[in-house]
């Protein structure tokens, strides 16, 4: 197969949802279509069960699926299907952006009975930001929920999107009869049968036809006409150039555990979801069919064995072919390296691999040479955009509880930092050093995994900071900044970049700090 051929046959994109919307059964359904998994339940759940913050087995088990789920391909139709997996705890809300950046599309899944719930505001603000194209799937409608109408409404409203249905569903809950397709003109039906097998879609490109009272009854059928002429006239017609540019959002309609209306999502999805895109570097645009291999780090993760602190390095391919044993550019150390042994993903297993395409992920073994966001190149110098850091919402002072292994301790603060689990502050003033993290859980988890694997012992202070603000001097040389520095001496701190970021204690402070100096800009994430 071509290059180019390749290249148009992939489709990488990730799921996002509120936790409990459907997620983890819609990711199984999707599989069982490319054949992937024989059964349903294979796709083991990879939320952190309620209640066990500090059931550490249970962060260990996560870990082990969560390494076995995070990349889950399948061919379906002739096509490569990415999906990226994302985790839902808002804990780890971060992993979640950050894989998000390697996406060149995303579905989100929306619970009926709930309509758009906090953590799916959050991830389809950021994927806004970026246009990523989005669909949208409402699941559940085998329960009672609320009114299509209204959800379309929400999802506008809530999520600022522009919406325009390719599906609509016939009644819900206990009244839920099917889904008319209107992308394809089909007709499902809804046995209700939890075992049920993919329903087939009966052509149906009149819903005039008389036909239609014969099988779902008069009283449904006129309803389903009624709400659709409704529909095709409040909402835009499809426009695949809007929904590629993040303009505009098809919606579906169904229920993932009946595997109900999913078919018909996939099969939509595979003809409009774009292939891999183009992307960003500070340097310049780096397009997919460019022939020379670009990719960046997203995401690493420890290996499951403390003895062995060997990482898989997860690197999305932008551009160009990438070979086992071939050597490339590690643009931060400017080093190059061959990689032996890349594994590609299959459903949910791993594999080594000769050769991987634009839009695949490669998970390369690591022993400590890779941090997130690193680029990989045939020797340009190139540094991928958008993998940030955002303003963490707990702080901490780490303490070195065992004077004896500092060294470890050091070592695996650095380690389990590049990882990306939480971020390190280091104070101007004195050097001690802050931990910043989005849910009180990843505290345990560090401290967990710095005695596990590397014998190293800390303990916590609080601290009382409201947000850490990156500093861009607009005009470092006027006396403004150095005033600034002086002042907020004792809140100022380096990120591991070494970046200057200054920690506000107080929504007001940062207020009035920005107010008095004004050439001294204040920023939520780490790239401005
Ligand atoms: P998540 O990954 O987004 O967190 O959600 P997940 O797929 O785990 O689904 C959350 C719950 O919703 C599960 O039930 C799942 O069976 C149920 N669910 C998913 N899709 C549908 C649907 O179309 N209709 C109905 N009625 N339920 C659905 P659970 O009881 O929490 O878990 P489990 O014991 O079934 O695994």
């Amino acid at each position: 197969m071509s290059f180019l051929k390749e290249i148009e046959r992939r489709r990488t994109f990730g799921i996002i949802s509120h936790p409990d919307a459907g997620k983890t059964t819609l990711t199984e359904k999707l599989l069982l279509f490319g054949g992937a998994i024989q059964e349903a339940g294979a796709v083991k759940n990879n939320k952190i069960k309620k209640g066990a913050t500090s059931d550490f087995m249970e962060i260990e088990r996560q870990r082990g699926i969560s390494v076995a789920t995070s990349v889950l391909a399948f061919i379906y139709k002739d096509k490569k299907i990415n999906i990226l997996d994302t985790p839902g705890h808002k804990d780890f809300a971060e992993d979640t952006f950050r894989t998000l950046t390697a996406v060149d599309s995303v579905i989100v899944v929306i619970d009926v009975a709930k309509g758009v719930e906090e953590q799916t505001e959050k991830l389809v603000e950021v994927c806004r930001m970026r246009n990523i194209p989005i669909i949208v799937f409402i699941n559940k409608l085998d329960r009672e929920g609320k009114d299509a109408f209204d959800l379309l409404d929400e999802v506008e409203q809530k999520l600022g999107l522009t919406v325009t249905p390719l599906s609509f569903p016939i009644g819900m809950g206990y009244d839920f009869k099917g889904i008319y397709n209107i992308w394809d003109k089909t007709l499902n039906l809804f046995s209700g049968d939890k075992k049920q097998v993919v329903s087939e879609g009966v052509e149906f490109d009149d819903i005039d036809n008389p036909e239609l009272d014969t099988m779902i009854g008069e009283k449904a059928a006129n309803q389903l006409r009624e709400e659709l002429e409704l529909a095709i006239e409040v909402y835009p017609d499809f426009d695949l150039e809007a929904y590629r540019s993040g303009h505009q959002q098809p919606v579906f309609f169904g229920s993932a555990l009946n595997n109900f209306g999913v078919k018909e999502l996939l099969d939509c999805f595979i003809e409009i979801a774009p292939s891999p895109q183009p992307k960003k570097a500070e340097e310049r645009l780096v397009d997919s069919k460019e022939k020379e291999l670009t990719g960046f780090v997203f995401k690493i993760h420890a290996n499951m064995d403390p003895k062995h602190r060997d990482r898989l390095a997860f690197v999305k391919i932008v551009s160009g072919t990438f070979k086992r044993n071939a050597p490339y550019l590690h643009v931060r150390h400017n080093k190059k390296l061959k990689f032996s042994s890349p594994n590609a993903f299959f459903a949910e297993k791993k594999e080594i691999v000769e050769e991987s395409f634009p839009g695949d992920i490669v998970g390369l073994h690591d022993t400590g040479h890779f941090k997130i966001g690193d680029t990989l190149t045939e020797g340009e110098v190139l540094h991928f955009k958008g993998v940030p850091s955002f303003s963490p919402e707990h702080f901490r002072y780490v303490n070195n509880a065992d004077p004896m292994k500092s060294k470890q301790l050091t070592k695996g603060l650095d380690q389990l930092m590049d990882e990306g689990v939480a971020q390190l502050f280091t104070l101007e003033m004195n050097g001690r050093k802050v931990i910043g993290t989005v849910g009180a859980l990843q505290y345990e988890v560090i401290q967990y995994r710095l005695e596990h694997e590397y014998g190293a012992k800390c303990t916590y202070e609080n601290l009382n900071v409201h947000k850490a603000c990156w500093v861009e001097p607009t005009d470092p040389k006027n006396d403004e900044f150095a005033d600034f520095k002086r002042v907020k001496q004792r809140y100022l701190a380096k990120d591991k970049q070494g970046q200057l970021v200054f920690l506000a204690d107080s929504a007001f402070t940062m207020q009035m700090t920005q107010s008095k100096y004004p050439s001294v800009k204040l920023h939520f994430t780490s790239e401005y």
